[in-house]
């Protein structure tokens, strides 16, 4: 049996109270319906649809690269009208899983169990018991302990209210059957909305046994409403990396102040302080040090480097046995070959620094090349901007700069050239030459200050 998935996703998530449609908002760094189309996309399947609605344009500008159907949902007239939007695109053979795409946490597991239970009944329903049931539609059993229908809380008799059974609205069904009792629902209830729910009745008067299999956790069957719930979903699936991380032998100085917002490749033996963000697609090699406050994204950190607090570094490559830091900011376009170190209050953007080579204070170095061996002072600035456009700076192999140095770019600065401390560059200096450009010093002795 072949399977298609339909994810809904119209809905507003008015409780937000943000201008993103609620499956944007970004949970461990990835919209919510991401997180629901991973989990969706590890099966093999004829499809999956995503119904949408509210957002749209914005919705399919950032998840243009999610490999699925988009349906479009104009008005949103409940969850068996969304269904019905997408069940047309789904061959008729197909057995259909349905899913929630601000239920960020479900789990493939649980999502295969769903599907395996439903293949003798051809109707499964994920439902899960929790203690304060109010809000959901409840799971309706007959004496025989066998579903009968869900009743939305709305809808619902006190008797029926005080059933902690909910309806997580995940389920599996196949399509030829949906698509018969779709056409057949009406909004004759208390919220005028045409409920995908109201289709448990339908199956059982055909004689159907709705089979059904329990959430293994709560936080996965979770959907986000409003940020609240976001941060609590977001503090526990931080927490499960956290843990997925130190399993696979990370010291985390502190696991409740580690975020992960993408994805980590790790080596042996890394050891991150508190407080550290990584962001985007990040590798770590072996013997790394991460002190703490620092922000990596999108980056590769090879073996034995140290980047110590207060960091900022983004997409960027570092070499081995780099030093990073204090309070340095390591900008897009950066490469660092191995013994490179980058001091304090050094800013580096879009340049390549060779091997051995130190900026270790206050110094800017933007579109340059810099040879292995280099020194560069404190102080040190890359005029790389000219007001319009911006030029490259060329520095070579076992040079010195002295500190309070300007290189005004287009520059080049060959092997082994010493600048003297203070110079302003504006010419080319060949290698094994000094340059330097300074007022000549002037002593006045016996100088008598001013006095008021
Ligand atoms: C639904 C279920 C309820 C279940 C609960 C679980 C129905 C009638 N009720 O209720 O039994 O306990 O989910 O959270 O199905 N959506 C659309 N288009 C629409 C309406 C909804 O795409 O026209 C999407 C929403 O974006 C959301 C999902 O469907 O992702 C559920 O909609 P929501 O309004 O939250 O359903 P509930 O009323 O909470
Ligand atoms: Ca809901």
């Amino acid at each position: 049996m072949s399977l298609s998935i339909i994810i809904l996703a119209a809905g507003q998530g008015t409780r937000m109270k943000s201008s993103l449609p609620k499956i944007l908002h970004p949970l461990a760094g990835r919209a919510l319906l991401e997180h629901v189309y991973i989990a969706a996309s590890r099966f093999d399947t004829d499809g999956i649809h995503i119904v949408y609605g509210y957002g749209g344009e914005q919705i399919l500008e950032q998840l243009s690269h999610l490999q699925v159907n988009w349906v479009e949902q104009a008005e949103q007239l409940g969850t068996g009208h969304a269904v019905a939007q997408a069940i047309n695109d789904v061959p008729s053979v197909d057995d259909v899983l349905i899913l929630y795409g601000d239920v960020p946490l479900i789990t493939h597991e649980t999502l295969d169990s769903l599907i395996t239970a439903s293949k003798d009944s051809g109707f499964s329903l994920l439902t899960s018991y929790i203690d304060d049931p109010r809000g959901y539609g409840r799971i309706i059993r007959d004496d025989k302990g066998d579903i009968t229908s869900i009743v939305e809380e709305k809808d619902a008799t006190e008797e029926q209210r005080s059933v902690c059974e909910i309806n997580t609205g995940m389920m599996t069904v196949k399509a030829k059957w949906l698509k018969k009792w779709l056409t057949n629902l009406s909004n004759d209830n208390s919220q005028g909305e045409y409920y995908l729910t109201d289709v448990i009745k339908m199956a059982v008067d055909e004689g159907i046994v709705i089979e059904s299999i329990k959430s293994e956790s709560v936080v996965e069957i979770q959907g986000v409403n409003d940020r609240r719930q976001l941060s609590e979903l977001e503090r526990y699936y931080q927490m499960v990396q956290a843990h997925h991380l130190m399993n696979q032998g990370v010291t985390l100085m502190d696991p409740q102040r580690f975020d992960l917002r993408g994805d980590l490749e790790i080596g042996k033996d890394i050891t991150i302080d508190i407080n550290t963000i990584i962001e985007g697609s990040v590798s770590i090699g072996n013997n790394v040090n991460i002190g703490p406050n620092c922000h990596i994204k999108d980056a590769d950190i090879g073996d034995n480097v140290s980047i110590l607090p207060n960091c900022v570094i983004e997409n960027a490559v570092i070499g081995k046995h780099c030093k990073i830091g204090p309070f340095a900011r390591v900008r897009p376009g950066t490469r660092l070959a191995a013994n490179v170190h980058i001091g304090n209050f050094v800013e580096i953007k879009k340049s390549e620094i060779g091997k051995g080579s130190k900026v270790n204070h206050l110094s800017y170095i933007g579109d340059s090349e810099v040879g292995k061996d280099t020194n560069i002072g404190a102080g040190t600035i890359t005029c790389n901007y000219d007001g319009a456009n911006k030029h490259k700076t060329t520095i070579g192999d076992n040079v010195f700069v002295g500190s309070d140095t300007q290189l005004i770019a287009p520059v080049n600065i060959g092997d082994n050239v010493t600048i003297g401390a203070g110079t302003t560059v504006t010419k080319d200096v060949e290698k094994d030459t000094l340059t330097v450009s300074r007022a000549e010093q002037k002593n006045i002795k016996g100088w008598k200050r001013p006095k008021k």
